[in-house]
């Protein structure tokens, strides 16, 4: 029997603690399986372990503590030592991956970061292994499970986005300050990842646009149930004219669409290019087994030897301007009128309608429309005039609309 493979594990909470528990029970089938048994040389948290006899004993360093100081010093030394290293930590390799993918390459090791998007699902791999020999054109998906969770709970109960907010956070699918989730941010640095590795290029977190669901009213989600849509917040990573455009926005999509029945705390995450047409693949996006499985999965794929290949295609441009369809939601006076001069300003804006809903209450009516495809900034500028117009009875609500066709 070969030597047994030792682990150094910085970081011990929700996520290390279930890969520690899974080690103890998945260790003999994977010496079996992978031909080395893990097993955990030390463990590192704030009141236990000392960092440097950890890495002296460890051939792999497995970082689950989360944030980017010390873990970005950890892992650099880790690397630079010649260990492999796994981590489940997006905002690591989001904003220091250059930096990490460097000092791995110079010391010929691994570093596997799968669990830092979309938790088990195999995104990452699917993407750098699997999809290696293709040009990829889009990668877009559900990848923060917490907001997906809210949208649902808005979308089946009726109820506000603070009452469905304090429910994630019962349940657990939230965590006390849910700004990162809830105001995009979180998705925005998965997105940054998926779009470094589909198009071999460096992407900085400052090169992603992002929104959250934060504004997002119980009514919008009613209305657009009408027009047979259904709300999600949206990663997007595709090739532009000149360029790439990555971003992250609430949006609407119709029933066809794949991702529509995604619900709850789930992910998924889409991959097309003309070679493959399109890939699909969901599930659990968090959760400490879920995330810890991805880990170990990691470390059998190091045993295994392979590192991914890099297929590095240089720099290219980030494209802002570009075009979206939208939905707008309008509170006016009910009266006559009202929808003509509406449609005159998007008419005069080249911005045209795809459907409509009128609803009077009272001495008020709700507008709500969707439109064709055309640039944002043409749409922004018709919203700004839109906003002007004295019969509004408050701020006009934007959200964009998916319309793409799927096979
Ligand atoms: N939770 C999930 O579902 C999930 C899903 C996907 C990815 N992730 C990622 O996985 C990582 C870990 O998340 P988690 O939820 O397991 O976090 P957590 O429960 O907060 O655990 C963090 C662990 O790291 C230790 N630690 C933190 N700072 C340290 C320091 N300066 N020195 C030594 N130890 C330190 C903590 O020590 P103490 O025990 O002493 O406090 C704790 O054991 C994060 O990068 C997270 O983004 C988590």
């Amino acid at each position: 029997v070969s030597d047994p493979v030792r682990i150094g594990l910085l970081g011990r909470g929700t996520v290390g603690d279930a890969f520690h528990e899974l080690i103890a029970q998945r260790a003999d089938a994977i010496g079996v399986a992978a031909g080395r048994r893990p097993e955990i040389a030390g463990v590192l948290r704030r009141s236990e372990g000392d960092f440097e006899a950890i890495l002296d004993e460890s051939e792999i360093v497995v970082e689950l503590m989360g944030g980017t100081e010390p873990a970005l010093e950890y892992v650099l030394l880790a690397l630079r030592a010649g260990r492999h290293v796994v981590t489940a930590n997006k905002q690591l390799i989001a904003q220091f991956g250059d930096q990490l993918f460097d000092a791995a390459r110079m010391s010929g090791v691994q570093l596997r970061f799968e669990a830092a998007v979309a938790g088990v699902v195999p995104v990452i791999r699917v993407i750098q292994e699997s999809l290696a020999a293709i040009e990829i054109t889009k990668v877009f998906g559900i990848v923060n499970g917490t907001t997906n969770f809210i949208l649902s709970e808005m979308a089946s109960t009726g109820a506000s986005y603070a009452d469905c907010l304090r429910r994630a956070q019962e349940l657990g699918y939230a965590e006390a300050d849910p700004s990162d989730d809830v105001g995009g941010a979180d998705a925005a640095a998965k997105m940054a990842i998926l779009a470094r590795l589909a198009f071999g290029t460096p992407v900085a977190l400052g090169d992603v646009s992002y929104e959250g669901i934060t504004e997002i009213q119980p009514d919008d989600i009613a209305y657009a149930k009408e027009l047979g849509l259904s709300l999600k917040l949206l990663g997007v990573a595709e090739r532009r004219e000149g360029g790439i455009s990555v971003r992250v926005f609430p949006c609407f999509l119709y029933a066809h669409h794949p991702l529509a029945p995604i619900e709850g705390p789930f992910n998924a995450v889409m991959v097309q290019a003309p070679t493959i047409t399109e890939i699909t693949m969901s599930g659990p996006g968090a959760g400490g087994v879920e995330t810890a499985a991805a880990v170990l999965g990691d470390v059998v794929s190091i045993l295994s030897g392979k590192a991914p290949v890099h297929v590095a295609r240089g720099s290219l441009e980030i494209v802002r301007d570009i075009s979206s369809s939208f939905y707008l939601h309008l509170e006016v006076a009910d009266r006559p009128g009202v929808l003509a001069q509406v449609a005159d300003v998007l008419g005069r804006n080249e911005v045209s309608v795809q459907s409509v809903v009128q609803r009077g209450m009272g001495d008020e009516a709700r507008l709500v429309m969707v439109m064709h495809e055309c640039p944002e900034s043409r749409f922004f500028k018709a919203l700004e005039e839109i906003a002007t117009l004295e019969f509004l009875r408050g701020q006009p609500r934007a959200i964009r609309v998916i319309e793409e066709e799927f096979v």
